[in-house]
């Protein structure tokens, strides 16, 4: 955003508070706007909730785009010798379950166990009414009631690209207590590529000197704050806990985030 009095505006409504529900009712009308009713074999979240995590209310959207990302996570994984069916998967950040409608039935079907967890208590809440798995609700920062070494396998689609520094730094120690020794860790995060194709003009210009870029520094969580990081700033706050296996970059051709496989240190 350029103009400095608008960037002033969102200062003034940042400070007092009323950014929030006015980025809630924007959320609800681009749900409304695009809602559009599809099946695939399990209930569908209503629109406000697609909205809350999407920004779009797009059922068909929400369905084809989390079975994609949802195949992707399984591929990446059983590409460093893991297999989702049987494992104890956990879903941090899990929304109202677009990756996980693809992914619990056949963990928990091979005999595996399927946690989601995310801040927002009615998606939490959705998830557990209507979804296979367990679903409870977490704190912006951690920790989490899991034991340690309780998952051999955790992934997490945009939740640290809404973090700043001192939460992506607490979640990834997190993540590591929780993870088995060898456990493998798939989180996704904006970098300097994805930055380049999808993200703010301001953005783009501020990550190419700095490791670490928060966009609309207000309501950390939600989808109003957003962090673009570069991949060597990812790897070297991973590499405190975990061994990098991987880092695909984010995709320039269509929306794809750059996703982090990781590996707890045994
Ligand atoms: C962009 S949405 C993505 C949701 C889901 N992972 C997906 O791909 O559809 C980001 C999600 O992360 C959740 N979230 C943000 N901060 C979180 C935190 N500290 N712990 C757990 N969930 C968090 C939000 O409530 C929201 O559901």
């Amino acid at each position: 955003m350029r103009d400095p009095l608008r960037r002033l505006l969102h200062r003034g409504l940042e400070v007092s508070g009323l950014i929030g529900p006015l980025h809630r009712r924007q959320e609800r009308r681009h749900a409304e706007l695009s809602s559009d009713p599809y099946q695939d074999g399990l209930p569908m979240p209503p629109a406000a909730l697609i909205g809350a995590v999407a920004g779009t209310g797009s059922q068909r959207w929400y369905s084809e785009k989390g079975q994609q990302d949802a195949a992707w996570f399984i591929s990446v994984a059983s590409s460093h010798g893991v297999t989702l069916g049987g494992a104890r998967v956990w879903d941090l950040g899990c929304g109202c379950g677009r990756i996980a409608r693809w992914i619990a039935p056949d963990v928990l079907k091979a005999g595996g166990d399927f946690l989601g967890t995310d801040i927002n208590r009615q998606l939490v809440r959705w998830c557990a009414a209507n979804l296979p798995g367990r679903y409870l609700r977490n704190g912006l920062q951690p920790p989490t009631t899991c034991p340690s070494g309780d998952r051999n396998l955790v992934y997490a689609y945009s939740v640290f690209t809404h973090l700043r520094e001192p939460a992506i730094r607490s979640w990834l120690a997190e993540i590591a207590r929780v993870l088995q020794p060898g456990g493998l860790a798939m989180l996704t995060f904006h970098d300097e590529d994805y930055a380049a194709a999808w993200g703010p003009e301001s953005v783009r210009l501020s990550l190419q000197s700095e490791p670490l870029v928060i966009f609309n520094d207000a309501l950390e969580g939600s989808n109003y704050l957003s962090a673009w990081i570069r991949r060597s700033t990812f790897v070297a706050l991973a590499e405190e806990h975990f061994t990098v296996l991987e880092v695909v970059p984010g995709r320039r051709d269509q929306p794809v985030q750059a996703l982090a496989v990781l590996q707890k240190r045994s």
